[in-house]
């Protein structure tokens, strides 16, 4: 950019993530990727408003408030403030954060949809779905369960089988059944409303070519645009959770019809409180502002066809760009609740600092829509080696000898201008890298950069120099370019590592560095003292981050695991699992345990750490049922039944060896299972 130019207007926006879930290190590579370039503009000196919000409606955020016994207002509230403290420890700086449950999104659906249908682009039918007779609603397909029409395979979700493959309509499962009641599903007809997406066949083909798709989306969206247009289903009948169609008691908008209006709603809402913003330069039909979308490749549909005909048939501007990545994948594989893969950003959080995955994101990320490995070995060698044994070390080689020698004051010189010409004429090209969204370049060229820095100062051995009679002023000068070097270089760091930045800031003692600081050089400066910017990673903390998730997977476990038969043989909701046969089952070595010890699991929330004796042994067992088991003393004297050939698994806390079984459906509801008295420990159950 040169300084003559005019800064941009750009709105930015990452998908606004569902209102029933955690964030998890996949989530968090959009969020930081779309940060890192929202704070590259605004180095830049660019207006770059970066706006996101939960996406809150729907049948699963119902039901899951349901499950939970409260509101489903109560659970967006609580989700929105668990995201919002991910996103803030992420260091994604959002300009506003808002919920698509909000005012402004009403409001906005309801125009949009009120301008759509004056415009001729709503039509209305009937549709036969199954219908659920006990809970009294119709079922997304997610919702029915039954047995594979292709294979026999029992269990299998309303639209496709995980065991063959095979795709089908609910209507084509055999033994279907609601996966809420249990109850059998019958059909039932329902007027819907449609939004007629072929009505923009022709705008949809030109726009998806003007330079706003990356070439691999563009060609997926053609194979979609030269097979035919359907009309889109964008009603649901209540009980729902979401905006009610006006004028159409008992209809509610889709959660994919507000959910994109959610960009806009947010904006609408950050301008209320930030005058200087006008809505419409940013959204009406001749507005000459920029605006991306950062989504990932799995709502492709909805943000390249939907949304822009939406924008075009309700009379708003269309997005300048839908910027699509790939998937996140863990040691080469998709993330893993058994393996400890599925890791929650919170759970990084309580590990590792933010910046290592930052940076390593960034190192991977390209403008492809290419799946992204986080393979954990190479995270802590590149985070290692590249931030804490290149652009640190810079600063921690220099930093002391201007303290002791000069007393912190960088001298005025210059003993290499080719190296701080060489940062200056690199800035351009990694810009451009970064304005490319093509960050594992701009990380490249930075790192060449600190290559470079560090060969000279290795060059020059300033810690040898030092001791040479008569050399300490070419010392002075030598670590004064040092710490020149390095603050190019955290400059150019600044949009992935901001936390450094602002660390960095206070040891050089300047204002916040802009894009264009790297132009001029540090001289006769006083510097702050120096701490450590950022510490190497322990390889064991990653372990600790692994184990962690598998624990959560175990809590998780416990609250949703009920036993399938209690007692008198009832059904409760969980199903029946497959049939197995007897050798199976006495596979499985059951056996009595007497709970000699139970007690707290300190940084546990859900376990309870219990030393079994199992007749001839003791075993060390931990068991998410700290819930029910308030005062875990209670539960030691008793006789419980627990499985003794369960594989060890190793935990945070330690090693877990093998099962307590218990019912009931999680919570403080969970009930231990125990023999009749008399049992003794170590009897196997037959
Ligand atoms: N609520 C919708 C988006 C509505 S936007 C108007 C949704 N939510 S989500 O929580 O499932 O996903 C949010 C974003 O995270 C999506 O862009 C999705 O592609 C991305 N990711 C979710 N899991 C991911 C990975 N494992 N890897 C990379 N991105 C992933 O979709
Ligand atoms: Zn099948």
């Amino acid at each position: 950019m040169s300084s003559h130019s005019k800064p941009r207007q750009i709105l930015v926006t990452s998908a606004l993530p569902y209102a029933n879930g955690s964030i998890h290190l996949g989530h968090m590579l959009e969020y930081i990727q779309t940060d890192i370039w929202v704070r590259f503009q605004k180095l830049r000196g660019n207006q770059c408003i970066y706006v996101c919000a939960d996406d809150a409606h729907g049948s699963a955020i119902m039901l899951r408030a349901e499950k939970e016994g409260i509101t489903s207002e109560q659970l967006i509230d609580n989700v929105k403030a668990e995201h919002t403290a991910d996103f803030a420890d992420f260091l994604v700086n959002f300009d506003n954060y808002h919920s698509t449950h909000s005012a402004e999104n009403k409001y906005f659906s309801e125009l949009i949809y009120e301008r759509l249908k004056a415009a001729g682009h709503i039509s209305t039918r009937s549709v036969t779905q199954y219908f659920d007779p006990e809970k009294e609603m119709f079922l997304a397909d997610r919702f029915i369960k039954g047995t594979c029409p292709k294979c026999a395979a029992e269990d299998q979700y309303g639209d496709n089988c995980e065991k063959c493959g095979a795709t089908y309509e609910p209507t084509e499962l055999k033994d279907p059944r609601s996966a809420i009641s249990g109850a059998t599903p019958i059909l039932k007809d329902s007027k819907h409303f449609f939004f007629r997406l072929q009505d923009f066949t022709d705008m949809l083909k030109e726009w998806t070519r003007s330079g706003a798709l990356q070439d691999a989306v563009a060609n997926k969206i053609a194979e979609w645009l030269n097979s035919g247009l359907q009309e889109w289903d964008i009603s649901r009948d209540a009980p729902y959770f979401g905006f009610e169609i006006p004028g159409e008691p008992g209809k509610y908008f889709y959660v994919w019809l507000d959910a994109p209006i959610g960009y806009m709603a947010s904006f609408k809402n950050l301008c209320e409180r930030r005058p200087e913003l006008s809505f419409d330069a940013f959204w009406s039909s001749d507005s000459e502002a920029e605006l991306y979308h950062f989504i990932g490749k799995d709502i492709v549909n909805f943000h390249a066809l939907f949304w822009p005909a939406m924008l075009e048939g309700a009379n708003f501007r269309k997005p300048t760009g839908i910027n699509v990545h790939g998937y996140l994948t863990v040691n080469g594989q998709k993330m893993s609740k058994s393996r400890g893969t599925f890791i929650k950003a919170r759970t990084y959080l309580d590990h590792l600092s933010p910046e290592y995955l930052r940076y390593y994101y960034a190192a991977k990320l390209s403008r492809g829509v290419e799946d992204l490995d986080l393979s954990l070995d190479d995270f802590v060698q590149k985070v290692n080696s590249d931030l804490v044994g290149k652009v640190v070390n810079i600063a921690s080689r220099c930093a002391g000898f201007i303290h002791k020698g000069n007393a912190g004051v960088m001298v005025a010189a210059n003993p290499a201008p080719e190296l701080t010409d060489a940062f200056i004429a690199a800035a351009p090209s990694i810009a451009d890298a970064y304005e490319k969204r093509d960050f594992s370049r701009a990380m490249r060229e930075i790192m060449g950069l600190a290559d470079k820095a560090n060969a000279y100062i290795a060059d020059k051995a300033p810690w040898a120099l030092n001791k040479v009679e008569g050399k300490q002023a070419e010392v002075q000068e030598i670590c004064a370019l040092g710490i020149n070097l390095f603050r190019q270089l955290v400059i150019f760091l600044k949009p992935v590592l901001p936390k450094l930045a602002a660390d960095a800031e206070a040891f050089l003692n300047v204002p916040a560095l802009t894009w264009n600081s790297h132009n001029t050089l540090l001289a006769d400066h006083q510097l702050n003292a120096f701490t450590p910017l950022l510490t190497r990673i322990e390889p064991a903390k990653i372990q600790a981050m692994v184990d962690a998730s598998k624990e959560d997977l175990e809590a998780a476990a416990t609250e949703t695991a009920p036993a399938a038969v209690v007692g008198n043989g009832e059904l409760t909701k969980e199903p029946i699992a497959a049939e197995i046969d007897f050798n199976t089952f006495a596979a499985v070595d059951l056996r009595v345990a007497l709970i000699e010890k139970a007690e707290f699991v300190e940084g546990a929330d859900k376990l309870l750490r219990l030393t079994l004796d199992i007749g001839d042994a003791k075993r060390n067992v931990f068991s998410g049922i700290k819930s029910a088991y308030p005062d875990p003393s209670k539960l030691e004297g008793k006789l419980t039944l627990y499985v003794a050939n369960l594989a060890a698994r190793k935990m945070k806390f330690g090693l877990s060896e093998g099962m307590v079984l218990a019912a009931g459906p999680g919570g403080d509801e969970i009930y231990l299972l125990s023999p009749d008295a008399g049992a003794k420990p170590g009897q196997r159950v037959k």
